[in-house]
């Protein structure tokens, strides 16, 4: 049996580094993208010789176009591509960011205003001028451009770039590690820029699936649980282990649908 060639993004800690761990222990070739290269090749020491640590910041189109031809003289093609890279959200209102802004460009030249506008905002809001949300109603639209920036069009941008070299697999598959947060049913307005990110890599792994279904290429989307990791906290009931198992069973699986969303290696609703 031929061994799979597996490229994981963000694959220095958490879920990403388990997901290699245990294909390295499956005998796949693992690619380990990492954003710091240092950081990537500190984790080799728990990894077989086998694993290529790469740098790949997913929100950079060059990091990526780089990766691609290096991965295209050396393997000439890529069985799995797991996107499990993310970045989770801050607990930043639209009122701190506001704060934020304000406090760069004046506080400086005006000391003092911070406090005058941090003293003034409860007033404003029990006065019904400044609604108090905590939630979609009062995010920092520019966090969430950046959530979006690392975990929909990096996504996007992986796929686009190595569709090519997973065609060139007899079996290419693309695995988008999303979330449960981004159930379309059970949306809220809790961790809305966060949410909405995985909400749209789910449509997006539809389209992907649909583009890719006679070509070659099977795309699925899966969610982890909730898992301790830098991200998931301590108090997250699963391990790294649990986490990566869906991700490594569909990257080794012998044969698997496309455009479904898994969680525990069943198929759940979007
Ligand atoms: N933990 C959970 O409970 C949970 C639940 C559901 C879904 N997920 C999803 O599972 C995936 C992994 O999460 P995790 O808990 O393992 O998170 P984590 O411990 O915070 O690790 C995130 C990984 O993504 C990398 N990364 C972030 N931005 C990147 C970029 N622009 N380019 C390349 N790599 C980048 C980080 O690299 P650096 O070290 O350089 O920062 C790190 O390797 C994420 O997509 C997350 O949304 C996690």
């Amino acid at each position: 049996m031929t061994m799979k060639t597996v490229l994981v993004t963000g694959g220095n800690r958490g879920i990403g580094f388990e997901i290699c761990r245990q294909l390295d222990e499956r005998g796949c070739t693992v690619i380990l993208g990492s954003r710091d290269l240092e950081k990537g090749q500190e984790t080799t020491r728990y990894l077989s010789n086998k694993v290529v640590v790469k740098q790949l910041d997913v929100t950079d189109q060059e990091s990526v176009f780089n990766l691609y031809n290096s991965l295209l003289v050396e393997f000439g093609k890529l069985d799995v591509l797991i996107n499990n890279a993310g970045i989770g959200e801050k607990k930043e209102t639209h009122e701190n960011s506001l704060l934020a802004g304000i406090k760069n460009t004046l506080e400086t030249n005006i000391p003092g205003v911070r406090q005058m506008i941090k003293f003034s905002t409860p007033l404003l809001k029990k006065s019904g001028i400044a609604p108090h949300l905590h939630g979609a109603g009062d995010t920092s639209l520019t966090h969430v451009k950046e959530i979006m920036e690392t975990n929909f069009y990096g996504p996007w941008r992986m796929m686009q770039t190595f569709i090519p070299l997973l065609q060139k697999s007899r079996d290419g598959r693309i695995i988008n590690i999303s979330s449960g947060m981004g159930e379309l049913k059970s949306l809220t307005g809790f961790y809305p820029g966060y949410s909405l990110s995985k909400s749209s890599l789910n449509a997006l792994t539809i389209m992907f699936s649909n583009e890719l279904k006679n070509r070659g290429v099977s795309v699925n989307a899966m969610c982890p649980g909730w898992v301790k990791t830098d991200m998931g906290g301590p108090n997250a009931p699963l391990d790294v282990s649990e986490g990566a198992d869906t991700a490594v069973w569909l990257a080794t699986e012998k044969e698997i649908p496309t455009g479904n969303f898994f969680k525990e290696r069943k198929i759940i609703n979007w």
